[in-house]
């Protein structure tokens, strides 16, 4: 099996764990790889039961607001195992979707567990998300779920998005969003910070704010049509996240995760699904 062609610790740790069939890893992570949505966060139960409901309440919330639609060709980029394309393929009908990922063993586990229903069509692809497969104006939305900081470039996904997306075409992501303190603060340190975040997650770069995602929709062509802050939604992830790493033998993602959360309880780093319309007209 090809493994990915950047390094990502925390996906050499669940896949070897998937593969050994560890019940929690394969409760909160075979399915979905990303952070809990808590309408309530005061009613989470630290059950990783609890956690796969409120993994799966995210990538709704992401999707819905990109406002996916029967008929859609629609991409996920840096898709995972293709748990939002298995919830897609669950809701809707008429979907043409295709996951794409730089991993191809995850992609490989994607395939294994999805079958396509309610006549969907489901393709996985290898591929990096800032050089998209895909001629100009061929796609109706594009989904990027907890994934865009491991991208070579914001930017570069921006403009492959705004070239392959028809107009008035969706892009839906949820991301780690700085507050511009935070976000200087990361700059200033990026030299011993840098070395300790790859060493868990490989490159993640969330020295963006609200504001630049404004000026990067701007640049390239796309209308910020929503942002909704879930930072306290996303909350009771952190204990479950931290208590699967520690039992996997991988302290250190649980020790980086438990310090993301404390950012995050400060206020220095929110959660944010936003999504963006490609401009009409361009
Ligand atoms: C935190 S996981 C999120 C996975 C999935 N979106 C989900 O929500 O379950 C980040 C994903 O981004 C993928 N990824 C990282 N860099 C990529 C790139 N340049 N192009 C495509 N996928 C990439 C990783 O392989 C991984 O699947």
């Amino acid at each position: 099996m090809r493994s990915a062609k950047i390094s990502m610790p925390y996906f050499d740790i669940l896949l070897d764990q998937l593969n050994s069939g560890e019940p929690s890893v394969q409760k909160v992570f075979g399915r979905h790889v990303h952070w809990g949505y808590w309408a309530n966060p005061d009613e989470a139960d630290g059950t990783v039961e609890d956690f796969a409901i409120a993994a799966e309440n995210l990538c709704q919330r992401v999707y819905n607001a990109a406002a996916v639609q029967e008929n859609d060709r629609l991409l996920d980029a840096g898709c995972g195992f293709g748990g939002t394309i298995a919830s897609l393929n669950e809701q809707f009908q008429n979907l043409n979707m295709i996951g794409l990922n730089i991993d191809p063993r995850q992609l490989e586990r994607a395939r294994q567990q999805i079958t396509p229903l309610a006549n969907n069509k489901i393709t996985f692809i290898e591929g990096d998300a800032c050089q998209l497969p895909f001629d100009d104006n061929s796609l109706d939305t594009i989904l990027a779920v907890e994934c865009i900081f491991h991208f070579p470039s914001r930017e570069l996904f921006f403009q492959e998005a705004q070239r392959v997306l028809r107009p008035g075409g969706h892009l839906g992501i949820c991301d780690f969003v700085s507050t511009p303190i935070f976000k200087a603060l990361q700059q200033f340190l990026a030299i011993f910070t840098n070395p300790m975040i790859s060493g868990t997650f490989g490159r993640a770069d969330s020295c963006v704010t609200l504001s630049d995602y404004r000026a990067l929709a701007q640049k390239t062509g796309f209308q910020l049509a929503s942002h909704e802050d879930i930072t306290r939604q996303t909350l009771p992830t952190y204990p479950v996240v931290c208590r699967v790493f520690n039992h996997a033998g991988f302290s250190k993602a649980a020790q980086d995760v438990a310090a993301v959360e404390k950012i995050s309880r400060v206020g220095l780093l929110h959660y944010l699904i936003l999504s963006f319309k490609a401009d009409l007209s361009l």
